[in-house]
């Protein structure tokens, strides 16, 4: 017989025939003539409940049947008053597939920490959060190529060994064949990479953006959505050593048009998580109260779905950094000299919690900033008149701080080029971007959106190593 899903087993509205399930048992539990046994496939975070008779099942067929086994069960759906579910399973024959011994399988029935469950990256996504989190970052993949398809924009794969650092930060992870215990030398002692794999020094991409620039300058309207990896040791809930980001890049589009596709794209997604994983996003609503119920009143999060309807609510705050900079010098937080690093003059780079500032604390809303000073933005964004500043734009989120970073990006070959020379950009890797502004140069702009803070964000959850499967952070490389 066929197996039927139990996300469509729980749909059913013909109860006539025999279906066949097959999953992992969640919990197990019984009484003398009948046995209750939960099972879930991930198709969906419901499980199905099997009543198996023990009148005609001998109750030792169930004895390896803990939880976290797998089980094949076949038999009519009937309707349910008890389980939870409109209907349950009358068992007629249940088979055991694998065996969990239950001294030895990590997930018991009750609550693990998260942190536990890190540790048991394997088996995690057996549980009801991470099982989740799993449906929910699959419609969103989902939703972010609709929202690109459905307005004619072309997606780019972007290398992901590069021979250039896109953000001119310095934080690459080397990719090598060479042999590290015994490397071929130049002259001068220092490493000879042309006998590398690739004839020169190669990395991992930190951003597809510099090669989605090349594809915009021809198709108008792309984007990459691909793994980055940034060798930053920043071991904080917001910052993985490798994760994924969206990048669009427009021909023609200036500041503002970038500003309005962002809105635009991040109001999309919630909207599709709030219409495609209505189930899922109830339970991480719950989860999320659950872990907070020991807050005081004012440090709970707001109630998750109410906190994405705001957001499709309420119009982003846009200013620019140097109002940004006002407000938080003027603060009384920063009078008082709550912020770890005090705002005292126009220049100071922002950190999370003035970020989260303006956003949580003074506008009560997603905030776009823009124009921040050229000296802590990277060196291809369009630079403003008053020599001071560049057309940079971050969306800051409640809870999250900056999601998305982007620019319009300098297109005059002169000012791009000085600013290169300027910031020590190695010409002889970077030769080519320039040379995009030698040739039917246009105004173009993008943005890069960080998929896991997007993730954070729409299923509440407090660390990005629980929105992605296997996260890569320093010292953390399990599974
Ligand atoms: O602001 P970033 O560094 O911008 C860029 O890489 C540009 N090339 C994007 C562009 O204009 N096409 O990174 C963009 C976003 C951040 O706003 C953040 O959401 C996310 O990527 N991000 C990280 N997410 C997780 N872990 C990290 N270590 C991250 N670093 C950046
Ligand atoms: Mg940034």
């Amino acid at each position: 017989m066929k197996r039927t899903e139990i996300k469509a087993a729980l749909q059913m509205q013909d109860l006539e025939n025999e279906i066949n399930v097959k999953g992992w048992v969640r919990t197990k539990r019984g009484s003398k003539n009948v046995s209750f046994i939960a099972l879930n496939d991930g198709s969906t975070i419901h499980n199905l409940q099997l009543v198996v008779d023990l009148g005609q099942i001998p109750e030792e067929n169930l004895a390896q049947m803990h939880t976290g086994a797998s089980v094949s069960a076949t038999g009519k759906l009937v309707s349910s008053a008890g389980s939870g579910q409109n209907v349950e399973m009358a068992v007629s024959k249940i088979e055991l597939l694998g065996q969990a011994n239950p001294d030895t399988y990590p997930l018991q029935p009750k609550k693990h920490s998260l942190e536990f469950l890190r540790e048991k990256a394997h088996l995690r996504f057996r549980t009801n959060t991470f099982s989740a989190i799993t449906r929910l970052r699959h419609a969103m993949i989902f939703g972010v190529h609709q929202f690109f398809n459905d307005r004619g924009f072309f997606n780019i794969h972007s290398p992901i060994i590069t021979g250039s650092d896109a953000e001119g930060a310095g934080e690459m992870f080397k990719v090598t064949t060479l042999d590290l215990n015994n490397p071929p030398r130049k002259e001068d002692g220092s490493i000879d990479f042309e006998k590398d794999f690739f004839g020169k020094a190669a990395n991992l991409t930190v951003s597809g953006q510099l090669e989605a620039e090349l594809a915009a300058l021809a198709m108008s309207k792309v984007y990459t959505f691909g793994p980055t990896f940034r060798a930053e040791n920043s071991n904080t809930s917001r910052h993985l050593a490798e994760f994924w980001m969206i990048e669009p890049e427009v021909a023609f589009n200036d500041i503002h048009d970038n500003m309005d596709l962002a809105e635009e794209m991040l109001r999309y997604l919630i909207r599709y998580a709030l219409d495609n994983c209505a189930d899922d996003l109830a339970f991480l609503s719950k989860r999320q109260q659950d872990e907070e119920k020991n807050k005081k009143a004012d440090e709970r999060s707001m109630e998750l779905i109410s906190k994405l309807k705001f957001v499709l609510e309420s119009p982003f705050e846009r200013l620019t950094y140097t109002e940004a900079i006002d407000i938080l010098k003027n603060s009384n937080h920063n009078k008082k000299k709550k912020f770890a690093y005090p705002i005292e003059a126009w220049g100071a780079d922002l950190q999370s919690e003035h970020e989260r500032y303006l956003v949580e604390k003074h506008f009560k809303k997603p905030v776009i900033l823009t124009d921040y000073p050229k000296e802590i933005k990277a060196f291809y964004m369009k630079q403003n008149d008053d020599g001071k500043t560049v057309r940079a734009m971050d969306v800051l989120f409640p809870g999250i701080g900056e999601i998305i970073g982007g620019s319009q990006r300098e297109e005059d070959y002169d000012k791009l080029h000085k600013r290169m020379i300027e910031m020590h950009i190695p010409m002889e890797s970077m030769w080519w971007f320039l040379e995009t502004r030698k040739f039917g140069t246009v105004p173009h702009a993008g943005y890069g959106l960080g998929f896991e803070r997007m993730m954070l964000f729409v299923s509440g959850m407090g660390n990005i190593r629980d929105v992605i499967p296997f996260p890569r952070t320093p010292f953390h490389l399990e599974f």
